[in-house]
């Protein structure tokens, strides 16, 4: 292929299922905050339409929606910088997403090792719309023609397959149309890990609150849990390969560097030597300098939901100047007759 360029645009989004947690912000939203800076255009979306693909209150949806672009503003997400909108008002990730179903191959889905972790051995039970997710996430991506998608390790796997679908409807249709997106997965903090099993990501949907740091969690709630977190008997090691074989040590390292801006090795510069009951405190009271603005912010924006409302509206309009003539295009290589245009 010959390499036509594409403008330097990121897209990244966060379903609004459950509370957003620790691994959301320094995963996700920290970067995206950053990348605002650099020479992209950016693009972010509360992606609700992967929300259910498993079951949701309605009146929980509805609640998270606002929470997560809550978070996302609260943390610095600037809504004239950047669009940010919810993905349902946007009906083209729909529209693209039915083509991509049409694109990407089963074989490839069987390969996901997301959808196997979550329906483990209910497989029969989940969703169709679970199974089918990543050519959604694709569309997400594509439908922009966005080249660089900031995410957390766990979603790896999901933008390589929006790569095989990229290029296989280039490839089909003989165009140079879709763009290579690459992942963005840059820093410490790339896969925040469960604070009572060292094995297991932090997730929204763990079963005990006392695993994972929630974006509203208050000071005390914060000491609570570091305070209670699972960690070995010895002292922190003075250097990274001193981490290789404790899992629960590394991941508090790991969330300190992501929190403080730095390095693992610049922490355990400063900590090398000392116990967990010098560095849980010290953790915490850095977790709480850093989330306790963007909680307090996220709660006014809360009490405002009509605000938040009027900002996604304009966010889906804006996202939809793009996203419209890329999926007419779209329609137009494909063969389809488009005669209401
Ligand atoms: P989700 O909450 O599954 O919609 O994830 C939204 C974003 O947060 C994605 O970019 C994920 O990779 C990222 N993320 C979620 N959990 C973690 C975690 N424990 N560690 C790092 N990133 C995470
Ligand atoms: N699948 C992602 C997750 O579970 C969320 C997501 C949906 C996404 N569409 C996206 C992330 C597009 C980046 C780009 O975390």
């Amino acid at each position: 292929m010959s390499g036509r360029t594409f403008a330097p645009r990121v897209f990244s989004g966060i379903k609004p299922s459950g509370g957003l947690t620790l691994g959301n912000y320094l995963g996700a939203i920290k970067r995206w905050v950053a990348m605002q800076e650099e020479d992209y255009e950016t693009i972010y979306c509360v992606v609700d339409l992967h929300a259910v693909t498993v079951w949701q209150d309605p009146a929980d949806l509805h609640r998270s929606t606002h929470e997560v672009a809550a978070a996302m503003l609260a943390s610095g997400i600037d809504p004239e910088r950047s669009i940010l909108f919810n993905q349902s008002q946007v009906p083209a990730h729909a529209e693209l997403g039915w083509l991509f179903n049409c694109v990407a191959r089963v074989g490839w889905m069987n390969r996901m090792t997301q959808f196997k972790e979550k329906a483990g051995k209910n497989a029969e039970k989940q969703s169709l719309g679970l199974y089918a997710y990543p050519s959604l996430m694709a569309a997400d991506i594509l439908l922009y023609h966005a080249t660089h998608v900031p995410v957390g390790e766990d979603q790896k796997q999901h933008v390589e397959l929006t790569r095989d679908i990229a290029q296989k409807f280039n490839h089909d249709y003989g165009v140079e149309f879709f763009p290579m997106p690459e992942p963005v997965i840059e820093g410490p903090a790339m896969r925040v890990m469960n604070l009572r099993d060292g094995s297991k990501k932090m997730s929204k949907s763990g079963e005990s609150d006392m695993e994972r740091i929630n974006m509203l969690d208050d000071a005390d709630t914060i000491a609570k849990k570091f305070k209670k977190a699972r960690t070995d008997p010895e002292p922190l090691p003075s250097d990274v390969a001193g981490l290789a074989d404790r899992p629960e040590a590394r991941n508090l390292v790991e969330i300190y560097a992501g929190l403080a801006d730095t390095t693992p090795e610049a922490v355990l510069a400063e900590f090398g030597g000392a116990g967990w009951g010098t560095f849980k405190p010290a953790l915490a009271e850095l977790a709480v300098e850093k989330l306790a603005p963007i909680s307090t912010e996220m709660q006014r924006l809360l009490d405002a939901p009509d605000e938040i409302d009027r900002l996604l509206a304009r966010g889906a309009e804006r996202a939809e100047t793009i996203a419209k003539p890329i999926l007419e295009q779209t329609f137009d290589i494909m063969g389809f007759v488009r005669s209401r245009r």
